[in-house]
């Protein structure tokens, strides 16, 4: 009995705080038109509060989200949160006609869900039509507080959004494939971030840079937002480390190469271990399937370690060629799930098949 009035407490206080670490996360998305220089040309594009790629959310397993999202674009919309589980609130899910109608034009909608037995990294994306091409942002999901990532704490974190860039309205691109029955105009540029990079024309300055130090680990979240390609994407000299797919942990697997396809993600620790310098991030398309048109273009960054020299230019990693399919193959099936992965779902006591 006294052991149990001394234990007693402890456990409400580990009760308590396991409640109290679940947050109510609130924010609201403006979609509205945007003007933005990409390539050689002004084009207006369908944005989240005036931002492209749009804002990260950032929340903890267990956390409830809360988005209002006020359509004052002028296309009907939808916002999905790719890759949550939506345990208890499908509706809240967000394709287009399959869990709701459409946010009109000048219309609100809220989206609340909560974020249940996945950590990593997901994404939301307008899911109505090829708004999506800029509609979109990552979504962050932290342990909850209190338990540890199943590897080393980073130093830093850092979405790494790999998208796609029409010269065009996205909107005419689709509705022509439509009209004319024929493939859609394929894209003019990939992007890092928003940001096609050096290799493309007018784009020199539009680059995305990652300062870092040495002697550090970055988690960078990569998610490909593309709407029609698988991409590669290497880092020159660097090896990177996937701890995580799609909001799952993987056993840690080393490679000097990630393989994405449309709506993945993948998290990787970055160890800055190389000389002092700059060194190109980029990707580019994997294509299996012969005789189709695609883009096959170069997006590119540059990590740029603190103290590196400005005057060199930095070193460019090595591309798989876009039909490479023995290294998508062995990137693919060597990644596998991490067991017990999820530290704070399994303190709760539950399975997976809790869930399913
Ligand atoms: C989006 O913009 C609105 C209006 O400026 C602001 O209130 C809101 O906090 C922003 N949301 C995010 C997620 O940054
Ligand atoms: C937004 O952009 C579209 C397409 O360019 C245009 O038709 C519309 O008038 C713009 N709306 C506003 C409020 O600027
Ligand atoms: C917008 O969605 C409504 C249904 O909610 C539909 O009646 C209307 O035709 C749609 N407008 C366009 C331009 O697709
Ligand atoms: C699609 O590509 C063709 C050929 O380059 C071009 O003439 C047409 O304007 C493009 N369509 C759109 C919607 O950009
Ligand atoms: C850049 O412009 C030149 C000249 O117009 C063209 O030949 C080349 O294909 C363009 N490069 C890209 C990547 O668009
Ligand atoms: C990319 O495609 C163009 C034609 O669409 C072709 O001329 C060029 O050789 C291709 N480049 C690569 C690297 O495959
Ligand atoms: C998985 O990676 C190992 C090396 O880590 C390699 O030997 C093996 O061939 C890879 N699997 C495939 C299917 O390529």
């Amino acid at each position: 009995m006294l052991r149990l009035l001394f234990w007693l407490p402890f456990a409400l206080v580990v009760l308590a705080s396991s409640v109290a670490s679940a947050a109510i996360v609130e924010h609201s998305f403006h979609v509205q038109n945007l003007t933005v220089r990409r390539l050689c040309s002004e084009q207006v594009v369908t944005a989240v509060n005036g931002s492209l790629p749009g804002p990260a959310i950032r929340v903890r397993e267990g956390d409830t989200l809360i988005v209002h999202v006020f359509n004052k674009s002028p296309y009907n919309l939808t916002v999905h949160w790719h890759g949550v589980f939506q345990i208890l609130s499908a509706w809240a899910d967000g394709p287009n006609m399959i869990t709701q109608c459409p946010i009109p034009p000048g219309g609100k909608y809220t989206y609340k869900f909560k974020l249940l037995q996945q950590e990593g990294t997901l994404w939301w994306h307008a899911h109505s039509s090829w708004l999506r091409a800029t509609v979109y942002g990552a979504l962050i999901i932290r342990p909850r507080s209190g338990h540890p990532y199943p590897f080393p704490k980073p130093d830093k974190e850092v979405p790494i959004l790999l998208g796609e860039w029409w010269n065009a309205n996205v909107l005419d691109v689709e509705s022509q494939a439509l009209a004319t029955g024929g493939p859609p105009n394929i894209s003019d540029a990939y992007t890092i971030n928003g940001l096609p990079g050096d290799l493309y024309n007018c784009s020199e300055n539009r680059i995305f840079k990652l300062k870092v130090q040495k002697g550090k680990t970055y988690l960078l979240r990569i998610i490909n937002a593309a709407l029609n390609n698988q991409l590669f994407f290497k880092i020159a000299n660097h090896k990177m480390t996937v701890v995580a797919v799609d909001a799952s942990y993987t056993v840690p697997y080393i490679t000097d190469v990630v393989v994405t396809g449309p709506g993945q993600t993948v998290d990787v620790l970055l160890a800055t271990d190389q000389e002092v310098g700059s060194y190109y991030m980029a990707a580019n398309a994997y294509v299996s399937a012969a005789g189709v048109e695609f883009d096959n273009t170069t997006t590119r960054g540059i990590v740029v370690y603190e103290d590196a020299p400005t005057s060199v230019t930095p070193i460019m990693p090595l591309l798989p060629a876009f039909n490479d399919t023995p290294t998508a193959h062995k990137f693919f099936t060597n990644i596998t799930g991490l067991a017990g992965g999820l530290t704070g779902f399994q303190s709760h006591g539950k399975s997976m098949s809790a869930c399913l």
